[in-house]
């Protein structure tokens, strides 16, 4: 179902996410060959360049790295184009930007498109003439041509590397300046944040709604994306042996987490108005726990897995302020991007949740994220209740996870109670049954972007998050956001595990064991 003929317009092409992730990705895409060869790929801003200093001064060096051939990177950039205009200005978009984008679709359907072989036309400096191939810079005086609305085969792509606040003001200049399909074939893809509160999340979705359908909205949530977060559906529902044990009959907690070396740095102009339950816990984490805690669907079709995971979701208890753990390390308002001095920005959080769902009843689910730790580390962690045992010598020997490690060492594993080899007494341990994944796999592995941006280019919104997953997730993150607004978390020291979680675990011991690493080898 890969389309004919494709475009991506880059709406913020030189700004943070753009330079850092998409056009990164888009090459990566390209290189693999999973990009169609004559795409036609479209950066608009509001800074002044034409075509040739976009490609030389923002989408190269976006790119640049010295493991890949100049050839590869002067092809990818030859289907890179160009245009300024201001987002909220519906004139720009319809006398600069669809003229060129219907001038450059009319070569994509000629087959008109610059080859990967054409020869290079040289120009300008030594440097640029190493880079650039065939720059087309006449592309902002071509008149407006007719957009082939019947053809069904074409994908337009809106890519909104921009603040949420901008997707209305550019959706509303697509539709005024003449580019919006009627046909239903245009597809945003929408970043967060999505609001700051279920309040700001349902008038930012609210507002969208007017302006573009459900089914052509991909809100990306890169947790989708990678490996063993898809892996769990696979896991879960293709093997019998999980489903016996997949409740609060066997199931003593959940363990969820998002542990980063990383600090904010830099980040602060965005991190401070958020903090980690918004950036991280509220997201990615409630994803992994809706994908934990959904019933079976009907498919693996975007509407049956979302329907799914939204009831997940709904299930959810409101979170309690009282079932969270907030800290900030030291040093984190030193940072020169943050302003007010007395931030009282959580960098660290553990949320207990409950979902209240006959299979889960009473089963926390501990969400935990955090920056400035020990150690990286991104995980789902099942653990299971001890079972009657009435041998005596192996009577409480190994706890049971089940471990689904997303990052960084990828991997499946069990953690069981297995006899020591060797001649003496018996003796039993703790041991990991491993599903690790080969050299040549872990290598291949894909990128979340990479394999999401092809997800949009085929139509498939599956891991993508739908409005009411939204709606749901924020209902019970919201009132404890509230609560908590303006209260001080607890400090932490840089680079170590974190405020104690004992109050969530009711065990001193458990939240270093657990949470922080595990015994076992
Ligand atoms: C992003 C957050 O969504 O996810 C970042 O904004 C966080 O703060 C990042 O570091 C984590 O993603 P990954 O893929 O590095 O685990």
């Amino acid at each position: 179902n890969e389309p004919q003929f494709s475009s991506i317009v880059l709406f913020g092409a030189d700004g943070n996410l753009a330079t850092k992730k998409t056009f990164p990705t888009l090459f990566a895409l390209w290189r693999k060959k999973l990009l169609p060869r004559d795409i036609v790929i479209v950066g608009y801003a509001r800074e002044v360049m034409n075509t040739e200093e976009f490609r030389k001064n923002i989408v190269y060096k976006a790119i640049y790295s010295s493991a890949h051939a100049q050839r590869e990177r002067r092809r990818f950039l030859q289907r890179v184009h160009y245009c300024s205009g201001q987002f909220d200005d519906a004139k720009h978009v319809r006398e600069r930007l669809a003229p060129l984008l219907a001038k450059l679709e009319q070569k994509q359907i000629l087959g008109d498109c610059a080859s990967d072989d054409e020869p290079l036309q040289h120009r300008g400096s030594v440097q640029s003439r190493m880079v650039f191939a065939s720059s087309d810079d006449s592309d902002e005086d071509v008149p407006v041509p007719v957009i082939p609305r019947q053809d069904r085969r074409r994908v337009r792509v809106y890519y909104m590397a921009v603040p949420p606040f901008l997707y209305s003001r550019i959706c509303r200049s697509l539709a005024q300046g003449g580019l919006r399909s009627e046909t239903g074939r245009d597809r945003f893809v929408l970043e967060k944040p999505f609001g700051k509160c279920a309040q700001s999340c349902a008038s930012l979705c609210r507002e969208l709604a007017s302006l573009l359908r459900e089914d052509e909205a991909y809100r990306i949530d890169h947790y989708l994306g990678k490996e063993l977060v898809m892996n769990v559906l696979v896991l879960r529902f293709g093997n019998a042996i999980f489903e016996a044990v997949w409740s609060r009959r066997f199931v003593e907690r959940v363990e969820i987490c998002c542990l980063e070396e990383v600090d904010c740095k830099g980040r602060g102009g965005y991190f401070d108005a958020y903090g980690i339950i918004r950036d991280v816990t509220q997201n990615h984490l409630a994803q992994l726990l809706a994908l934990v805690a959904m019933e079976q669907p009907l498919s693996l079709k975007a509407d049956d897995v979302r329907r799914e995971k939204v009831r997940a979701l709904r299930a959810c208890k409101v979170l309690d302020s009282r079932d969270v753990v907030r800290g900030q390390y030291d040093g984190y308002a030193d940072d020169s991007s943050i302003t007010n001095k007395k931030t009282t920005t959580e960098t660290f959080a553990a949320c207990k949740l409950f979902v209240d769902t006959p299979r889960w009843a009473g089963v926390p689910f501990i969400l935990t994220a955090g920056k400035a730790l020990q150690e990286k580390k991104v995980e789902v962690r099942i653990v299971f209740r001890e079972a009657p045992c009435q041998v005596p010598e192996l009577r409480g020997a190994c706890r049971n996870e089940l471990v689904v490690r997303v990052q960084p060492d990828e991997r499946v594993y069990w953690r069981v109670a297995n006899k020591v080899p060797g001649l003496e007494e018996l003796q039993v341990e703790p041991r990991r049954m491993n599903l690790m994944y080969t050299h040549t796999e872990v290598k291949d592995m894909p990128d979340a972007y990479e394999r999401l941006v092809l997800e949009v280019l085929r139509g498939d919104a599956t891991n993508f998050v739908s409005v009411e997953e939204l709606d749901a997730s924020w209902a019970v993150f919201s009132p404890a956001l509230l609560a908590l607004e303006g209260t001080k978390p607890e400090r932490y020291a840089y680079g170590s595990t974190g405020p104690s979680l004992e109050r969530l675990y009711g065990s001193p011991k458990k939240d270093r064991v657990v949470s922080m690493g595990g015994s076992d080898r």
